[in-house]
């Protein structure tokens, strides 16, 4: 009895609700929904050569002994990508969709070369020419960039403050057009800038190279070019006026997901950094990352165990096998996300990639979709919520952890071999951004990768409870004889529309036979 009551409670205001949720719908479906692109980690080789040697980053060969291997045109997974992958890849964006609301590029333009093959001068030269393709293919489009811990010359060391690098950069690699005014005298403080995607949803576009632990400059500074007060203050202001932020960089923080204890930042800036992030995560609605190459995505999980913040790994251009033992290559890649409009609210994203052995054979280079992320991953969104369920179900669902597995090197490695050890490193990496969680995670010494069972979570991770004060029990008490006052009044109005209107099947599958 109490159970048709509700339902028919259900059916009466489903009808209103159905209306606006088709409506919804429908806004989503036309121009409620933006899209923009993600480039990254281009690492363009203009010394690629087809006829070169691929123990020597497919460099031509100095040695005349070498009469060189057959190279393919788009590139080779020991290599950085040549310019013609470069080209490619820009062009696949505008093929897949020329009219993006704007353009992410997260860096890593320079190739994986020794420094004394290069200087500053051929730095600015690379990273211009990538520049100038980007601004050629998509003229009318905004295209915010950000640096890589490769982009600065000594490689890593980026500059802790105002320097003759930073305004390189805006001249020589021509970012003066593509930033306005604005963004170029704040990117000469040190690399990083803030602009408008629309009126209520800000871009902070950051340089985290400045935490990362090759960078010798940076070692005893505590707030390198003044970015992490800029960053928190940014946010103090997008919360007084009501708005939402997308955070750029190109260094994520925590671990590395497919090798153990290798995390970026410097501890010190890893804390404060994700401190900001979690103080601010009701603000923060997307941070979109590169540099691993791999394609991975990170949650911040708060001292609750909630879920509070994702971050999306984008992965790279370059086909470049890491060095790293163990770590691997990946066929060449390019990201369209998907948001809402009116919020900036992050639905989904299309992973678009290149098969780089088929491109090869074929000189032709066709970029495919190779996975659309709630489809793939059978998750109604990219929520946190959505994220941390499926990083928890990879633990159990060899199915879809062996999927991810595949997507984590954009299919190069299609038949992916992960023992225990590997897959705690990817789901302590995925799921423990604090460096004492993840040591605890990788380590074992507490299974702090999933959500603990109740009773233990009580004794460590919450206060115990207070006693409940007496005014509860006459609150509940009271709203109790309203609940019941409700039915009375329902059932009544029930069983008159029960007369006139049938209830439709889908709650008369729950309610048993009622007709
Ligand atoms: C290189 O090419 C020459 C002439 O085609 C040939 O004689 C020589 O054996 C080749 N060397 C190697 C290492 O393949
Ligand atoms: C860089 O230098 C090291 C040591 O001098 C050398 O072994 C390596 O081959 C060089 N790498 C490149 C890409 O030239
Ligand atoms: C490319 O080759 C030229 C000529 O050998 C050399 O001077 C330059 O350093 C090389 N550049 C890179 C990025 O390896
Ligand atoms: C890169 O930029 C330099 C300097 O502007 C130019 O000479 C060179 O042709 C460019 N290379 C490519 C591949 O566009
Ligand atoms: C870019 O915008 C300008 C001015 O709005 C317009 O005249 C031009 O045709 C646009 N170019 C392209 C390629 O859409
Ligand atoms: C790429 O193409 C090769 C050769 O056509 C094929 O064997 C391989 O499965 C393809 N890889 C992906 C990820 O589609
Ligand atoms: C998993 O594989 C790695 C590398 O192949 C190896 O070092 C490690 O010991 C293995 N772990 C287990 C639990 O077998
Ligand atoms: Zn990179
Ligand atoms: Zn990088």
């Amino acid at each position: 009895m109490f159970l048709y009551v509700v339902l028919c409670f259900l059916d009466f205001v489903s009808h209103t609700n159905a209306a606006t949720l088709s409506f919804e719908r429908n806004k989503q479906s036309v121009d409620f929904v933006g899209f923009f692109w993600q480039i990254t980690d281009i690492h363009y080789d203009g010394n690629y050569s087809i006829s070169g040697v691929p123990t020597n980053m497919c460099h031509q060969s100095t040695s005349k002994l070498n009469n060189g291997t057959k190279l393919g045109i788009y590139g080779d997974f020991l290599c950085d990508s040549p310019w013609q992958l470069v080209t490619s890849a820009i062009e696949g964006m505008r093929a897949n969709n020329a009219e993006p609301d704007f353009i992410i590029w997260t860096g890593d333009s320079i190739p994986h070369v020794n420094n004394s093959e290069l200087d500053r001068t051929e730095v600015f030269k690379i990273i211009g020419n990538v520049t100038r393709k980007l601004a050629e293919v998509f003229p009318n489009i905004s295209i915010f960039p950000v640096l890589g811990n490769h982009d600065p010359y000594p490689a890593n060391q980026m500059p802790p403050g105002s320097d003759g690098y930073y305004g390189g950069i805006l001249k020589n690699s021509h970012w003066e057009n593509i930033l306005d005014s604005d963004q170029q005298t704040q990117f000469n403080n040190g690399g990083y800038y803030s602009s408008y995607i629309q009126s209520n949803l800000r871009l902070l576009a950051l340089n985290t190279n400045l935490y990362y632990q090759l960078d010798t400059l940076v070692k005893d500074m505590e707030d390198p070019a003044g970015q992490l007060a800029w960053f928190e203050k940014q946010l103090i202001d997008c919360r007084s006026k009501k708005e939402k932020a997308y955070v750029i960089s190109h260094v994520p923080p925590g671990a590395f997901e497919r090798l153990a204890r290798m995390s970026w930042f410097y501890p010190q800036f890893n804390q404060q950094y994700l401190k900001i992030i979690a103080d601010y995560s009701d603000i923060i609605i997307g941070q979109f990352y590169g540099h691993e190459h791999t394609d991975s995505f990170r949650l911040l999980i708060d001292q609750h165990d909630e879920a509070i913040n994702t971050m999306f790994l984008s992965p790279a251009v370059t086909p470049w096998k890491s060095t790293l033992p163990g770590v691997g290559a990946n066929n060449p890649s390019i990201r369209l996300y998907s948001y809402i409009k009116e919020t900036g609210v992050v639905i989904d994203y299309k992973q678009y990639y290149l098969n780089l052995t088929e491109a090869n054979s074929l000189h032709k280079a066709d970029w495919k979709l190779e996975y659309q992320a709630t489809e793939a991953f059978n998750i109604p969104d990219l929520s946190p919520t959505s994220l941390d369920r499926l990083s928890e179900s990879f633990r159990d669902n060899d199915y879809m952890f062996n999927k991810y597995l595949v997507i984590n090197t954009v299919g190069y490695d299609t038949n992916p071999q992960c023992n225990s050890t590997c897959k705690r490193n990817q789901i302590c990496a995925i799921r423990q951004l604090n460096l004492d969680r993840y040591a605890d995670c990788i380590s074992g010494r507490r299974d702090t990768t999933f959500r603990p069972v109740l009773t233990t979570h009580h004794h460590h991770g919450k206060p115990d409870r207070k006693p409940v004060p007496r005014y509860m029990f006459y609150i509940i008490g009271s709203m109790a004889g309203v609940i019941l006052l409700l039915t009375i009044l329902f059932a009544v109005l029930c069983f008159n529309r029960g007369k006139r209107r049938r209830v439709p099947f889908k709650y008369g599958r729950f309610a048993g036979p009622i007709n």
